[in-house]
């Protein structure tokens, strides 16, 4: 089993039948989504209900058998479970690199528990040291966003497929990434200024939001616990 992968079992543990569950996206949850259709199937869990946070994640549900449902029906989940992109001390994260940040975060907010499996790779002493800040931004005047985003001290650039054509989310806005030289200097205070300014629809900080970190090294799988139980 590969880390990602020793992970997301180790994630699966939390699981209990007659859960509503958030489902995360990327290449880390999708082998929690695997193992957790595989357990349905089984028998060993039962009456599980979840909700998607992507068309990726909702389509592979969908072929697992697993049954979907909403916010609207379900406006609490008792677990979500979902990968990241880096971690750092205080259990933030940035996410949002599968391109689904704003669905996560609508989604994870409602979480009771929200667990974030990784491989150590993605633990970080300070958030945007390792990779970039994903920002899902209108489309509407689009440049004028991001020229406002490289004001932030970051180089802002449209985030772009291979072929050069600006990346679309599932929500149909352009993404960007925002490269910070030497990490973010103070997540709180970059989130709510993006989050207070019109056209940027959502960021990949979720601050405050964790309840457990699922860690898989090579030594082995740890966890990290939030310490005000959020
Ligand atoms: C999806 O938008 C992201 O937030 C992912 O959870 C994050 O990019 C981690 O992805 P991997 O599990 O593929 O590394």
């Amino acid at each position: 089993m590969n880390l990602k992968q020793q992970a997301a079992q180790y994630a699966l543990q939390s699981v209990q039948s007659g859960m509503v569950l958030g489902l995360g996206t990327g290449s880390t949850t999708a082998y929690f989504i695997d193992m957790l259709g595989e357990q349905i199937q089984k028998g060993n869990l039962k009456d599980i209900v979840a909700v998607p946070t992507s068309e990726a994640t909702k389509k592979q549900a969908q072929q697992l058998g697993i049954q979907l449902t909403s916010l609207d029906k379900h406006p609490v989940l008792d677990l979500a479970v979902d990968g990241a992109d880096e971690v750092d001390p205080h259990l933030n994260l940035i996410k949002g690199l599968g391109r689904a940040c704003l669905r996560e975060k609508v989604v994870e907010i409602n979480a009771v528990r929200f667990i974030v499996i990784v491989d150590e790779s993605k633990i970080v002493p300070r958030l945007g040291t390792r990779c970039p800040l994903p920002v899902e931004i209108i489309r509407f005047e689009a440049q004028a966003h991001v020229n406002w985003l490289n004001t932030l001290g970051c180089k802002a650039e449209f985030w772009v497929e291979d072929n050069g054509e600006i990346v679309i989310s599932d929500n149909g806005n352009y993404l960007v990434k925002c490269y910070f030289e030497n990490g973010i200097p103070d997540p709180y205070e970059l989130s709510d200024r993006l989050s207070k300014r019109p056209g940027i629809l959502e960021h990949g900080l979720f601050l405050d939001m964790v309840t457990q970190v699922v860690v898989a090294g090579a030594n082995g799988v740890y966890t990290m616990e939030a310490k005000n139980g959020h």
